[in-house]
């Protein structure tokens, strides 16, 4: 089978399979039977399972959601802060953090990352906090996984009254260096479930509120999410395991064309998923599972990624790579001049790695127009021109990262 860094690379068939199991209540919205439900009493609910789980392993009053974007929208509504407010994100990360913090009518502010890091220095935040007094609150990302210096941070945070959120996307299971594990460190921790993420359902998020101060301003009024895309999303593994499977003889390629102008794939990169949706249980089931495997994914994430660091020319991998350990190796960092070239002479060896977090200061690069950025962080940027990720997920054997790392020494020697 061919190698990629996404498209449904954390599932296999039997997730695939899982996903498209009937769920009552679904069938139920289908055919506007909710209240036949309800009046009946019947309900699966896997929903208060992951919600107690997520309460107890992290300490707070859990909102759970349909994406991990409506959880930093929703923590920054539940502070009530002074419009144009501002929120510190790290220099490197994706659009939809940008835009929940806007769709909240606050303003997102930058700060750069150091030239071999991914995450944001404490000194850079101590000096932004100086220069930005409407810096109410800060957001920190463990991007790939890999810790920050949340002692420093949280402790500038306390001192200048500043909330702190650990958005856990890339980072459910992570630990930071002082042994504490990520997510039990801020007033709130946002967690995402969506595609390619740690934890991967498809879809949804959650929102712990860790400050008791703020558990009594929750937000109570959330929506269903729309069917079509909930639909989608529970094909979304068996589509993508029959394109990844179809790769190599061609046939993949077209069926993932076909399903992407027909939209039938689902992508995360959608405008109308801002919105108080709440999480349909079928999806809180995939979450459950997902989290009953976690450590057994990042012993194998982290087995992957040592085979990369030991076996990899030392002069493309950065020095972060040293916290291996702590880190939940979402995907496993290199920073090379020409990296188009290297894509191209990957693709040969049916290894596509062209999807790459992040290639922007705020990613997608194409989304950057929709930004106010105006070259505030040229460390992310010169960063973001070099790095490509290589995968460290359930698909990738011991074999399969060997084969890598030949096929990119070689093409190292020879360019
Ligand atoms: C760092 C980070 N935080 C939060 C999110 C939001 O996740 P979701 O797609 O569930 O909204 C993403 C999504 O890519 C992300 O990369």
């Amino acid at each position: 089978m061919s190698i990629f860094n996404s498209l449904g690379s954390n599932y296999d068939l039997s997730f695939a399979l899982k996903a498209l199991l009937p769920n009552l209540s679904q069938v139920a919205r289908l055919f506007h039977l909710e209240g036949e439900l309800a009046s009946r009493r019947v309900s699966f609910n896997k929903k208060n399972g992951l919600k107690k789980f997520l309460q107890d392993k992290y300490d707070g009053e859990t909102v759970l959601l349909f994406k991990g974007r409506e959880a930093i929208t929703l923590a920054l509504k539940i502070l009530n802060l002074p419009k144009n407010s501002k929120v510190a994100i790290n220099g490197l990360t994706c659009y939809v953090v940008y835009h929940g913090i806007e769709e909240a009518g606050l303003r997102p502010v930058l700060l750069d990352i150091p030239k071999d890091d991914i995450n944001f220095s404490p000194e850079t935040l101590a000096h932004s906090l100086k220069a930005n007094p409407d810096i109410k609150v800060v957001i920190v990302q463990n991007t790939l996984g890999y810790p920050c210096e949340i002692e420093k941070i949280s402790e500038i945070c306390r001192d200048n009254n500043i909330i702190l959120i650990e958005d856990l996307a890339h980072s459910a299971g992570g630990k930071y260096e002082n042994g504490e594990e990520m997510g039990t460190v801020g007033d709130f921790a946002v967690l995402s479930f969506s595609q390619d993420k740690i934890v991967d359902a498809v879809s949804g998020g959650a929102l712990i509120i860790r400050n008791k101060k703020y558990e009594k301003n929750k937000i109570a009024h959330f929506e269903n999410p729309p069917l079509q895309k909930e639909l989608t999303d529970r094909l979304y593994p068996l589509f993508t395991y029959k394109i990844r499977k179809a790769y190599t003889v061609g046939l993949g390629k077209i069926i993932h064309f076909f399903l992407k102008i027909t939209q039938l794939l689902s992508t995360p990169m959608d405008d109308n998923l801002y919105k108080n949706f709440l999480l349909p249980n079928w999806y809180c089931g995939l979450i459950i599972f997902a989290f009953k495997n976690l450590n057994k994914d990042l012993e194998h994430r982290k087995k992957i990624a040592k085979i990369y660091k030991n076996n990899l020319d030392k002069k493309i991998i950065p020095d972060l790579i040293d916290k291996i350990d702590l880190s939940t190796n979402l995907r496993f960092p290199i920073f090379v001049e020409n990296r188009n070239n290297l894509i191209d002479y990957l693709e040969k060896y049916n290894i596509f790695i062209s999807d790459i977090w992040y290639d922007a200061p705020i990613t997608p690069k194409k989304y950057l127009s929709k930004t106010d950025y105006e070259g505030e962080c040229p460390n992310a940027e010169k960063i973001s021109s070099l790095t490509l990720n290589l995968p460290t997920h359930k698909n990738i054997s011991e074999k399969n990262a060997i084969f890598i790392t030949e096929r990119v020494n070689k093409w190292l020697k020879s360019s």
